[in-house]
């Protein structure tokens, strides 16, 4: 492990990096906007660590992410395998450069309800 560069042992598989100031629960939200950076083709670690530090399994998870030029399934489906998800929408990835316009198009286009 300590042969690895910096970035790649941060992002080994069973690292958890702390959230810095954690919600202690996250009762009365419904849907959670799940979005990161992509790292070595997937979600940061510490992304795992919010999905395994609460109770998703009556919520609405929408991953999105920015990246250079990978897409978003393998995170996708780290995330589903990870934990147990009420409902998992289809993630969106956008280029880094994305525009506010870019992302409320995507945010009108969801299957959510009021
Ligand atoms: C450690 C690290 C690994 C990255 N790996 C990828 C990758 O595998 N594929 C990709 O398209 N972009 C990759 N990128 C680019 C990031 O996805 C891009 O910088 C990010 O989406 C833009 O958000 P930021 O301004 O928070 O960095 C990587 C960036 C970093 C720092």
């Amino acid at each position: 492990m300590h042969h690895l560069p910096c970035c790649s042992r941060f992002q080994a598989w069973t690292v958890r990096p702390e959230i810095a100031q954690p919600k202690d629960s996250l009762d009365g939200y419904d849907t959670v906007f799940l979005g990161y950076p992509i790292w070595w083709g997937e979600e940061p670690r510490i992304i795992d660590t919010f999905l395994e530090s609460y109770d998703f399994s009556d919520k609405t998870v929408i991953p999105f992410c920015t990246s250079a030029s990978s897409g978003i399934s393998a995170s996708e489906r780290n995330i589903s395998a990870l934990v147990t998800i009420g409902r998992q929408l289809t993630g969106k990835r956008f280029s880094a450069s994305a525009s506010e316009n870019d992302v409320r198009a995507w945010y009108e286009s969801l299957p959510l309800t009021e």
